[in-house]
């Protein structure tokens, strides 16, 4: 041990400092390849920015929270890939913003939910689930299948999505009104949730 070191452990002030940096260059080791990691990340084959009519639905997914009960995020265990398929890949949610990972299970994981049931099971259980699960705790949402779409409210998320990279053509963003005219927040929400894990890989491996 230097007398440079023992000064240091002496100076209780010195020792905090000198330790902060410390810390600071660990994790900045290890966050900062993460960030230039992140903005290689490419989409999966198939995956593309939301159409119109499920960005509507995805948006009431995020408004009436439920990501308070359900994750969309296979992790890599085998229990889990075991019942949901295949585990999630950052690939698949490129165009998720926010992202919809979380953690919070109180239902099932929803990542891979698309297909699993019919349009109709999904209508009759969101409006009210334990008509079709019994002992279901999920509450209901009836009001979905009231409420119109907006179009232009739609066109305008697309239109800021674009600026943000997202890949929309003029023609996708010139459509959304059409795409959602007549439709509720219950057919969007019911397409977004069909679309789920569409472009995942296939098996459970
Ligand atoms: C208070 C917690 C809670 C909230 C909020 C909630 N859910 Fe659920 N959800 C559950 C539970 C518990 C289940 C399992 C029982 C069932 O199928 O109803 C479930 C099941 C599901 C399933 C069937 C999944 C499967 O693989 O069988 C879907 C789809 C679903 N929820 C969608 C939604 C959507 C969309 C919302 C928001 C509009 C939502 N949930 C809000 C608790 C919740």
């Amino acid at each position: 041990m230097g007398i440079a070191h023992e000064k240091l452990e002496k100076n209780i002030g010195l020792m905090a400092v000198l330790a902060a940096v410390a810390v600071s260059l660990g994790g900045l080791a290890e966050i900062v390849p993460l960030m230039f990691q992140a903005e290689a990340i490419q989409p999966l084959p198939g995956v593309k920015p939301y159409p119109a009519l499920e960005l509507a639905g995805r948006d009431v997914y995020v408004r009436e929270g439920c990501y308070n009960c359900h994750s969309q995020m296979v992790r890599t265990l085998r229990f889990e890939t075991e019942r949901y398929g295949h585990y999630s890949l950052a690939g698949e949610s490129v165009y998720d913003r926010p992202f919809q990972w979380g953690s919070k299970r109180t239902g099932p994981d929803l990542a891979r939910v698309g297909g699993r049931y019919s349009d109709d099971w999904h209508r009759v259980h969101l409006i009210n689930p334990r008509d079709v699960v019994p002992e279901s705790n999920m509450p209901g949402f009836p009001w979905l299948e009231k409420a119109k779409l907006d179009g232009g409210t739609v066109q305008r998320h697309m239109l800021a999505l674009k600026r943000l990279g997202d890949p929309y053509s003029d023609a996708d963003i010139k459509g959304a009104p059409a795409a959602v005219k007549d439709k509720t927040e219950l057919d969007a929400l019911v397409a977004y949730l069909q679309g789920l894990g569409k472009n995942a890989p296939r098996g459970n491996q």
